[in-house]
């Protein structure tokens, strides 16, 4: 095995982890806390949720931009960029620069204090807002990884 397939792997791994919780987040969390009424507690225990996602996510952007570049690098991969034929290079990459900007910074500094505020008011709106941003979230997120499998594999 060489670098490149362990930097391959690490790559899928990470996605899994990434993309695995955001997954999970909403097709399951989700939907079970917006059965019925939603209440502080629902949004409480969402916001807990929410913080181990984010937690892991931290290192999982980061291993998977990394081991990326790192991938880019070995292929000599750089023209490849300006190829528009390679569109899902730049999926990846964009996917990475939104999940990563939204953690590193619109959730500590805006999207934290936001849903603290209107969970207090109208817990209900909030948590289906939340909702509606994770579906356009992990769409796009299964697009590009379909895309990148058949890109690399296709
Ligand atoms: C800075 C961000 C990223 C960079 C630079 C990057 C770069 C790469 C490179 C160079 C490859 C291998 C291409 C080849 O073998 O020709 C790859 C594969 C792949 N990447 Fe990324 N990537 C990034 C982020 C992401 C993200 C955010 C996702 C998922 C949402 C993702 C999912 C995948 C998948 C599924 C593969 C295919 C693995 C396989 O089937 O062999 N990548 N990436």
């Amino acid at each position: 095995m060489d670098e490149f397939a362990i930097a391959r792997a690490l790559h899928v791994i990470a996605v899994v982890m990434w993309i695995g919780s955001v997954s999970f987040t909403t097709f399951i969390v989700l939907p079970v806390l917006l059965r019925g009424t939603v209440t502080g507690e629902s949004t409480d225990t969402f916001e807990q949720i929410e913080a181990r996602v984010a937690q892991q996510a931290k290192y999982s952007t980061q291993i998977t931009g990394l081991t990326g570049l790192y991938m880019l690098y070995v292929l000599d991969g750089w023209e490849r960029l300006l190829d528009p034929a390679q569109w899902w290079l730049h999926a990846m990459i964009f996917i990475y620069l939104v999940f990563t900007v939204v953690i590193f910074v619109l959730e500590p500094l805006v999207l934290h204090k936001w849903f603290e505020e209107q969970a207090s008011t109208n817990p209900q709106r909030v948590l289906g807002l939340v909702f509606k941003a994770h579906i356009v979230l992990i769409t796009l997120s299964f697009l590009t990884i379909a895309a990148a499998v058949i890109g690399v594999h296709g």
